[in-house]
């Protein structure tokens, strides 16, 4: 196993180019098992996650390959429907070719995916969604089976405890694309994500609107044929980029960030004190003067994500003065924060809320990586603590930062990865 070594305490200048978003690649390359025919999907990052998926799809049957950034898959003939235990157990969301699959093949098995560090993980809303469009579902020896002999449009509410589902969402907006009638989904997932989806969809001749909105409504057709689409910038890598800059006391040029994508975390770090503007292809975010303490709720989008908590208190904990983290998407998302207080972080759980009191400085120490958002927000603690900080476990940053250390190196940052030797 590798680790990350940090030496903290150099600001962070230069440029940063933002790589495809990972939670558009996941669903849009599911996406692609709609038809027969061959798709082109480009501005695709080299992570863990999307060889996983590739795996999945070339279990399935699909023709896949890969040409730098740009991924081709020719599903001519698939015939499989199942995704296996052993591959979806390693990314959970890998359920997104649940409907896909139900959709094509009219059958699917797809490993009950678990839970991991950051919560339970139902799935309870993706059964509710496919189960709208007359899906038969049974769960048998840990896998998913759904029978769609008699599927039919029909009208679905996927609101659960906590708000809309991103991947219910999409799995029940893909299913439909090919079922025939009218589907209405009721409190769908907003997310960019969502958006980019539902546009490749389109592309490859399926009939949605309201996509972005909190009812999507989708007329099935016949058959879908193969499609050209690049996926949209990682508003997350973004947005943790942009965090380097305000706790580093930096200036970094983010190259194809959107703002349009990320107003939340944009307005949240604006009022803190960090300068955010719009330059020729992407953003720019530099420490203008000292950070101001914030107070932040993680809500479905487009409230402040739940991706970039962790980041967040990153910050809030060398920002003088106290700041309240709530989350409100996943109330069991906190594992970093053992880890920042033995970086001499003071911050204090209560239920979902978060207190952290900010620190003089961090001091740098050995911490353990638990899941990819946490893994960063260790990075960017070690950017700023006094001394070396070596971020273990780092295999879950590799599943969703391209070329981390590279991209902090090219900013000025004294971090390299090694092997592990205790792992
Ligand atoms: C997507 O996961 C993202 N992953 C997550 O990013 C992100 O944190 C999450 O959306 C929320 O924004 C991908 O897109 C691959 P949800 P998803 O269904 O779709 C509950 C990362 O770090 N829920 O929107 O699985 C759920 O427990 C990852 O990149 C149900 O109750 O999340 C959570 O509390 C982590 N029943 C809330 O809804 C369900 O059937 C939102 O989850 C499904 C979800």
């Amino acid at each position: 196993m590798d680790k990350i070594v940090i030496e903290g305490g150099r600001p962070l200048k230069g440029t940063v180019e933002i790589s495809g978003a990972k939670n558009a690649c996941l669903p849009i390359l599911a996406a692609t098992l709609l038809t027969d025919e061959k798709s082109v999907i480009s501005n695709i990052p080299s992570l863990k996650d999307m060889s996983t998926m590739l795996k999945i799809l070339k279990n399935l049957g699909a023709r896949v390959e890969q040409k730098g950034d740009e991924i081709i898959v020719e599903p001519k003939g698939y015939k499989n429907y199942i995704a296996p235990y052993e591959l979806v157990s390693t990314m959970r969301a890998s359920i997104c070719v649940l409907g896909p699959l139900l959709a094509k093949q009219r059958r699917a098995e797809v490993s009950y995916p678990g839970g991991c560090t950051i919560g339970s993980r139902p799935i309870d809303l993706h059964l509710k969604g496919i189960r709208a469009l007359g899906a038969d579902i049974k769960i048998e020896r840990g896998y998913i089976v759904a029978d769609g002999k008699r599927l039919h449009g029909g009208s679905v509410y996927l609101g659960g405890h906590f708000g809309s589902s991103v991947l219910a969402t999409d799995n029940t907006m893909m299913a439909a694309t090919l079922v025939k009638g009218v589907t209405v989904i009721e409190n769908a997932a907003c997310e960019p994500e969502v958006v980019d989806l539902a546009d490749f969809l389109v592309k490859m001749g399926a009939r949605i609107k309201g996509q972005g909105t909190s009812r999507i409504i989708i007329e099935g057709v016949k058959k879908l044929h193969g499609a050209e689409h690049s996926v949209i910038p990682d508003r997350i890598e973004a947005g943790t980029y942009m965090i380097a800059a305000a706790i580093t006391k930096g200036d970094i040029i983010l190259k194809h960030a959107r703002l349009e994508h990320m107003v939340a975390v944009v307005d949240k770090l604006f009022e803190a004190g960090l300068e955010v503007t719009k330059v020729h292809g992407g953003l720019r975010a530099k420490y203008a003067r000292r950070i101001k303490p914030m107070d932040i709720t993680t809500l479905q989008y487009p409230g402040f994500p739940t991706d970039m908590q962790a980041q967040f208190m990153s910050l809030m904990a060398v920002t003088g003065g106290i700041s309240v983290i709530t989350e409100k998407i996943y109330p069991e998302r906190f594992i970093h924060i053992s880890e920042m207080n033995r970086m001499g972080a003071d911050i204090l759980l209560e239920g979902p809320n978060a207190i952290v009191k900010g620190v003089k400085h961090l001091s740098g120490a050995p911490v353990m990586a638990s899941d990819l958002r946490a893994s960063a927000a260790l990075v960017l603690a070690g950017l700023v603590a006094k001394g070396r900080t070596d971020v273990r476990r780092i295999y879950h940053l590799d599943r969703g930062y391209e070329k981390l250390e590279a991209k902090f190196s090219s900013l000025g940052a004294k971090i390299h990865r090694e092997k592990d030797k205790q792992a």
